[in-house]
């Protein structure tokens, strides 16, 4: 995906954001500072440098003794090698303190992130905030690096170079002056132009790349749609765009790079043409019209990259007000904790008070109504009902992924915000519906249930979710590649694999969002058989289309449109004749 950083206007709250900004670069400050002389070192020298080449020049001009004549080269050579020290360290200090502090900035960017509720990222994209946050990150860091430096150098050029060619020729000066508006103009009405066009150039060449991206990623379903063709000639329709945007791009540079040279060498030629009556009067010496060209030269480039260099210094305030943005966000009160406090430990009962709730992003929309259910420790209920019916967002709010909008959990009789977040979720697992893999090792994706667990244990667990059996079968057995997302192994393999995961954290509270649904009987047993082993000595909470897998829980809640309509044990609610549960029974049974 591409983001393009958007553009901000400079204004007192983007300048505001800039100063937090400083937060980050303080503790470089006396380096960054350290590159800032060096900077204005270098920039002066190539001032200097115009300047001492006309009077070089005069010397000669004069007939000076060559004693004299050296002496000033000597002292261009020394301003020379001190120029080219001066941005060496002005380089070297800029990137270090960029490279840190972006460092830094990626780290908080980051553990902020990472730290945000659920209600966060449900209204943004993955993909963009990703892209959004690495795109700003360059941008910051081009800013840091490159952008600033650049924008002072020109500065103190435009500045330090009229000074001088002032004290050089005040007439001369103003003549210059005065064509330079009609340079600008011209640059800034071309400049704006083209990068108009190649921002559409930018857009296009990204909306080709989403194509070829969506196309592999999904290449099985073109294949089994044989829609190559039509996929080719989106893509052809896709290019030639980008063709004809990028050759009227090339007519547009090819008049500007024309025209500047035109205006430039116009601009030099009438400058000449001015200093050359002037010598004439006798009011400028040669060396004087000499570095008097010279400067025009260096201020009329200078002046060319002005407008990019000001371009880029918006988008870079715009940058960080996107990422700054994020830290405005409250982020969720997580710890980093090895031991759970004795108070803090749970025993397994569970209660849900009057709980009702809609999702952030929906809020119209009643997920869950007027809940009220009590499990018992150490029992083993199941959830059942239609497609829907808000099973696996009771299981979210249980792990506090969300916070109701009515009513309360209480654990062990307590509320749940009384216990601290981590610790309450350190001792629950879920297997969740859509199970997650990530892309390394078996071995590193059981262990996620318990970092820097042993090998003893992780085989353990995996034998206990009946996944040794195909784990030991792989040729490279725990150290074999899932794949992206896990796509290398059958959908049986990723949830036995999320069950060892789940099996390792030994969690007090044992979570199974449809744990069996994509297995086949003979594996379903095997699940069936090591979760029963499982759920001894924990409160489990299963949820289960197959009613095959729950007929012996101690408790069956039916949901339905968010609300609890039937509950009992599997015997009880045969019984209610028309009810879901009965209906359901009968439907999978007849069989
Ligand atoms: N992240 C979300 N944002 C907004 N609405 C959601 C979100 N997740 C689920 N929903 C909506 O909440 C309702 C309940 O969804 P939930 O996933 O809890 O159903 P379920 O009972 O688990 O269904 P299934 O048996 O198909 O898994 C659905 O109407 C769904 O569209
Ligand atoms: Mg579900």
């Amino acid at each position: 995906m591409n983001y393009e950083v958007p553009k901000k206007k400079i204004t007192l709250p983007g300048l505001r954001k800039l100063i937090q900004l400083y937060r980050y670069i303080k503790p470089y400050r006396f380096e960054y500072g350290l590159g800032l002389l060096f900077l204005l070192g270098s920039s002066s020298a190539s001032l200097v440098f115009p300047k001492l080449l006309g009077q070089l020049v005069d010397l000669g001009n004069q007939g000076k003794l060559a004693l004299e004549i050296n002496k000033i080269a000597l002292i261009l050579i020394a301003v020379l090698v001190g120029q080219s020290v001066f941005s060496y360290f002005r380089i070297f200090l800029f990137v270090r303190v960029a490279e840190r502090t972006l460092a830094d900035l990626r780290q908080s960017t980051f553990n902020h992130l990472i730290r945000l509720p659920m209600k966060f990222f449900q209204h943004r994209r993955v993909g963009e905030l990703n892209s959004r946050i690495s795109a700003d990150i360059t941008l910051l860091q081009d800013a840091l690096t490159s952008t600033l430096a650049e924008f002072l150098r020109q500065l103190i050029i435009i500045i330090g170079g009229v000074t001088l060619m002032m004290i050089t020729s005040f007439k001369l000066t103003l003549f210059m002056l005065s064509i330079v508006p009609v340079i600008m103009i011209l640059v800034v009405f071309f400049g704006r132009y083209i990068r108009k066009l190649s921002k559409q150039a930018q857009s296009q060449v990204a909306d080709s790349n989403t194509i070829v991206e969506e196309t592999l990623q999904g290449i099985q379903s073109v294949k089994a749609f044989t829609n190559e063709f039509f996929e080719m000639s989106r893509y052809r329709i896709k290019t030639l765009e980008i063709a004809a945007t990028g050759i009227r791009n090339g007519k547009l540079r090819g008049a500007f790079s024309s025209s500047t040279i035109l205006g430039l060498f116009g601009a030099m030629v009438a400058v000449i043409w001015k200093g050359s009556t002037l010598l004439a009067t006798g009011e400028l010496a040669t060396g004087e019209l000499f570095s008097f060209v010279i400067y025009s030269m260096f201020i009329g480039g200078t002046i060319g990259g002005m407008a990019d260099v000001f371009a880029r210094v918006q988008k870079f305030i715009g940058a960080t007000e996107d990422l700054l943005e994020i830290f405005n966000e409250a982020v969720e009160p997580v710890d980093d904790q090895s031991s759970i406090l004795p108070e803090h430990l749970l025993h397994g009962s569970i209660e849900f008070d009057d709980l009702s709730f809609s999702y952030p992003s929906r809020l119209e929309m009643q997920v869950l109504n007027h809940i009220s259910v009590t499990i018992l420790p150490d029992t083993l209920v199941a959830l059942v009902g239609p497609s829907g019916a808000g099973k696996s967002t009771l299981v979210s709010l249980l792990l506090r992924l969300y916070d109701p909008t009515l009513g309360r959990i209480l654990f062990d009789g307590r509320e749940s915000y009384s216990i601290p977040l981590s610790s309450l979720r350190s001792q629950m697992a879920i297997v969740p519906q859509d199970i997650f893999l990530f892309g390394g090792t078996i071995r590193e994706n059981i262990a996620y249930g318990k970092p820097g667990a042993s090998e003893d244990m992780i085989i353990e667990a995996s034998q206990k979710a009946n996944a040794w059996e195909f784990i030991s079968k792989f040729p490279e057995g725990l150290e074999t590649l899932v794949g992206e997302r896990g796509t290398q192994l059958s959908g049986g393999q990723r949830q036995r694999i999320a069950i060892a995961r789940a099996v390792l954290k030994d969690p007090r509270i044992l979570i199974l969002d449809e744990a069996t649904s994509s297995l086949d009987s003979e594996s379903e047993r095997l699940v069936q058989d090591a979760l029963e082993k499982l759920m001894k000595g924990r409160t489990s909470i299963v949820i289960a289309h197959r009613l095959s897998t729950i007929r012996q829980a101690d408790h069956i809640l039916v949901l339905d449109n968010g609300r609890v309509v039937e509950q009992g044990t599997h015997l009880q609610l045969l019984k209610v004749s028309g009810g879901i549960y009965r209906n359901l029974s009968d439907l999978q049974f007849a069989g």
